[in-house]
């Protein structure tokens, strides 16, 4: 699956995007504004919308693509519906953050920042989200789970995919 972002099927957001684009274009700050106000109206930031960004607040498409790139928080694709974000921050590394990203990145079978191809699992980075007393800590769609070591990690996955697949069956 490709995550193919058509124009023709988002004209009117693309139309209170431009909207709301041209009414902060001259405030400071404007280009996280406008990613922020990109990332909540469309779930991610693709090239199309780069572009609108660009052209309008007259800023280089490699800075915005940069800034967008620099904070998890922006994607270029869209997030799964199950979100798992794991804690890089340096309590958790310490506790073996790295370890256990690479192991969801094999059980997931895509790397950090990507989606599946089914659209159900997505899997980041981000920096210390404040529970560091329950380091190594991984975020489920912002819910933390804290002390996930390899096997934690094993079996919360494991979890997630019977929750989900079977979520996805029963809606298909
Ligand atoms: S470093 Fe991971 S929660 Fe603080």
């Amino acid at each position: 699956m490709t995550f193919e972002f058509k124009v023709e099927d988002h004209v009117k957001d693309l139309e209170e995007f431009q909207a709301e684009l041209d009414q902060i274009k001259d405030e400071r700050g404007m280009l996280m504004q406008a990613l922020h106000l990109a990332q909540n109206r469309f779930g991610h930031i693709p090239i199309p919308i780069q572009q609108i960004i660009s052209d309008t607040l007259k800023v280089p498409m490699s800075t915005v693509y940069g800034v967008i790139t620099f904070y998890s928080r922006f994607t270029l694709i869209p997030k799964g519906k199950c979100d798992i974000s794991i804690c890089m921050g340096t309590a958790c590394y310490v506790q073996g953050a790295a370890e256990i990203l690479a192991e969801a990145e094999r059980l997931l079978g895509i790397k950090n920042g990507e989606t599946t191809p089914d659209g159900l699992f997505s899997l980041s980075t981000t920096r210390c989200v404040g529970a560091c007393g329950l380091a190594p800590v991984v975020t489920v769609n912002q819910e933390v789970h804290g002390r996930i070591k390899m096997v934690e990690m094993k079996k919360l996955i494991a979890k997630l995919k019977k929750e989900y697949t079977a979520e996805e069956e029963q809606g298909a």
